[in-house]
């Protein structure tokens, strides 16, 4: 009697679980209404402050999502490889608190808000934290430096082991793009430089530029990010791989980062239309997490002028409307 109790528990359990989950079926057919009603442009501009961004195709357009079973389900250019750019600062926070701690990043970066432009330097002279936030340009850089490593060559290696674990496959740097950021980060090389006066820089200044240059300047595609967004969805284990990339308790911690900061000064906006955190790059992608259900990856270079790709925020407002994802809704 004692079994058959078990076994039907265990039935109600799982007819509970599979009922609390959104049907593939459903994530394709929102996911080709999203599409259809943006492919057509809808404004903005290539970046054009890296050479490399202004020459891209405007029209690449490209969905994907990646489930905890390890699905990947992809709509359009999910294969052309595009700038990673600033989605990269997540996965350095990623290692730098896998690393150093969290406390560490509490205190030697900080986690506030800025309100603020992704290359500010006002943001820098206001806040006593300095680099306030791992995902505007100053605290990314500054997290860079923070990478412990005896040199940039052994720091490299390990920024290039952990994209590998969080994608899937070893990613390639997109060598005329990482040329054409270092011909034209002054700015970047100013920050960094402001930083270390202030005494919040913990490497080289040079090199850690460049390692955060070279991050930058990888090659993703949007089923690539899927996966990699979909590993901080899954507790840290990439689900295609079922590796185990970071520890479970830094996800929450990463992707509150994500829900003040991963849209610079048009996070606001972003949290109140979609409730979920996000992050974007000049490149065009933006990914979109929700927690333990699925991540949302979106490619299509034409941005706004806070640096955040139009139509990928368009259609990720989209898909979290349609397949109730915003956290801040009672389920
Ligand atoms: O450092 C920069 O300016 C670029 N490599 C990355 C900036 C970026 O992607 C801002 N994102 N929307």
């Amino acid at each position: 009697m004692k079994k058959i109790n078990g076994v039907i528990i265990l039935l109600l359990l799982s007819v509970v679980t599979f009922a609390q989950q959104i049907s593939e079926k459903r994530i394709r057919e929102v996911m080709k209404e999203a599409y259809n009603k943006y492919k057509a442009p809808q404004g903005g501009a290539n970046a054009n402050y890296i050479p490399y961004l202004a020459d891209v195709n405007s029209n690449l357009y490209g969905i994907a999502v990646c489930l905890p079973n390890g699905k990947v389900l992809e709509l359009g250019d999910t294969k052309y490889e595009f700038g990673i750019e600033s989605i990269s600062k997540v996965f350095v926070l990623a290692l730098a608190m896998q690393e150093r701690g969290q406390k560490a990043i509490e205190d030697s970066i900080g986690v506030n808000a800025t309100g603020m432009p992704f290359n500010s330097v006002l943001a820098i002279e206001l806040e006593p934290a300095r680099a306030v936030n791992p995902l505007v340009n100053a605290g990314a850089m500054a997290t860079n430096s923070f990478v412990p490593a005896a040199s940039g060559a052994e720091k490299w290696t390990k920024i290039d082991n952990i994209f590998a674990k969080f994608a899937g496959r070893r990613l390639p740097v997109i060598e005329k793009l990482y040329a054409s950021e270092t011909a034209t980060n002054q700015h970047n090389r100013a920050i960094a430089w402001l930083l270390y006066s202030y005494g919040r820089f913990y490497d080289n200044v040079d090199v850690s530029v460049d390692l955060y240059t070279k991050a930058c300047s990888y090659g993703t595609t949007a089923r690539d990010l899927a996966v990699m967004a979909g590993t901080l969805a899954n507790r840290g284990v990439n689900p295609l791989t079922r590796e185990k990339v970071i520890n479970s308790e830094y996800c929450p911690k990463i992707l509150a980062t994500m829900l003040t900061e991963g849209l610079y000064d048009e996070t606001g906006d972003w949290i109140y239309h979609t409730g979920i955190p996000g992050k974007s790059g000049v490149g065009g992608g933006v990914i979109a997490v929700s927690p333990g259900k699925m991540a949302i990856a979106v490619f299509s270079p034409p941005l706004d002028k806070s640096g955040n790709s139009i139509k990928a925020m368009y259609t990720i407002k989209y898909m979290v409307d349609k397949l109730g994802l915003n956290l801040l809704e009672a389920k």
